[in-house]
């Protein structure tokens, strides 16, 4: 699906001094690097704070923390997505109110959304999901008339630009009152283990969020908020700088990638291509298709005999989980959740796929449905 070894082959002598550079230092927490890091993805996702943390889940729990939500306080999120998303909700004892993605998209309906406000809702987390930004303004105006808060979950969308009505963009992750991501060694902005940060313009809950990722203390030994330990290490901020020179590049790639994938598939009718919005550019964390008829499992099965990956992002809707049937619904309850769960199918994705191989993938998925 990913192939990380051909990324290293390209940029590996810049790594592995980078790598050298800090086993030299022993600088191996909270070292010069991280800082740098942060600025350095401050001025390219034009955001006022970036404070990195251990991994994207961190990001999202140090997130609803610092919002100083109260147990029972009502979070709207999406049924579809990974589950990092729902379980700190979960987690910090606030309500879990999920709500059912646009079909075409994969990403949080707003209709949905508006129908499931309450006086107790405080907040929405969408999540750019596989690389395109949610509905952001309209969010954004939901969340203002209602005076609730806006967490974007935008560890798919690393780079994706949100276009406004009024012409101008922002980063995905940057609209709301905090954004979050992760460096997933296979997220479009990687590293070579965990990482995570946040992005916020608002410079009181960037200290904060500073303070308890780092045990809730701003002075050495003095504390002020009860914190977690949540630092992204110095090697892998290291990493992420020489990744970081790439990433525009690297999303490109995969935009030409998924360019071809649109011609190849668009006329095939059991194929639904990825629907690309007007308000957002799509920056492909996956390719994911619908397969229709129920043919899904079919071509996966197909493709692994033709040793091509594919990977169903994802298989069990949320709301059926054994960890989440508290919530009490029924598999008919979120009727889209339900049929993309049986319908999509991602396929290999990155920026260093050649053409030969794009071609193999495309004409056995073409044979499959001849
Ligand atoms: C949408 C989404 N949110 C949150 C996370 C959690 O990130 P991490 O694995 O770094 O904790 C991930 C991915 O892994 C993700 O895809």
């Amino acid at each position: 699906m990913v192939d990380l070894n051909a990324q290293y082959e390209k940029i590996g002598p810049e790594i592995d001094s980078a790598i050298k550079s800090i086993l030299l230092s022993t600088a191996f927490i909270k070292g010069p690097d991280v800082k740098l890091f942060e600025e350095e993805l401050q001025e390219y996702m034009g955001v006022k704070n970036v404070i990195s943390c251990a991994n994207g889940t961190d990001a999202l729990q140090l997130a609803m923390r610092v919002l100083n939500l109260k147990p029972g306080d009502e979070v709207i999120t999406t049924n579809f997505t990974f589950i990092a998303t729902v379980e700190v909700v979960a987690l910090l004892g606030l309500k879990l109110v999920i709500v059912d993605p646009e079909p075409g998209t994969y990403n949080i309906s707003v209709a949905a959304v508006r129908k499931a406000i309450t006086s107790r809702t405080r907040l929405i987390v969408p999540v750019h999901l596989f690389g395109q930004c949610a509905d952001m303004e309209s969010l954004m105006e939901i969340a203002k008339k209602h005076d609730i808060y806006v967490i974007e979950d935008a560890a798919q969308a690393t780079g994706a630009d949100y276009l406004f009505n009024n012409g101008t963009t922002k980063k995905a992750g940057t609209i709301g009152h905090i954004g979050t991501t992760s460096f997933f060694p296979s997220k479009n902005l990687g590293c070579y283990g965990d990482g995570g940060a946040l992005y916020t313009n608002d410079d009181d809950l960037a200290k904060k969020l500073r303070s308890i990722a780092n045990h809730g203390m701003k002075i050495r030994y003095h504390y002020d908020d009860i914190g977690i330990n949540s630092r992204l290490d110095t090697i892998q901020a290291a990493i992420l700088r020489v990744k970081l020179k790439y990433l525009s590049e690297f999303n490109k790639a995969r935009i030409k990638v998924a360019d071809k994938y649109d011609k190849a598939f668009s006329p095939c009718e059991l194929i639904c291509v990825p629907e690309r919005v007007s308000y957002s550019s799509h920056i492909f964390h996956q390719y994911t298709i619908r397969v229709k008829s129920g043919k899904r499992d079919y071509l996966k099965k197909f493709l692994e005999s033709r040793k091509i990956p594919s990977m169903v992002y994802y298989p069990g809707p949320i709301h059926m989980q054994k960890a989440y049937s508290y919530l009490g619904f029924n598999e008919n309850d979120f009727p889209v959740t339900t049929s993309l769960c049986k319908e999509v199918l991602s396929l290999p994705m990155h920026p260093d796929m050649e053409q030969e191989q794009i071609d193999y993938i495309i004409s056995n998925i073409l044979e499959f449905f001849k």
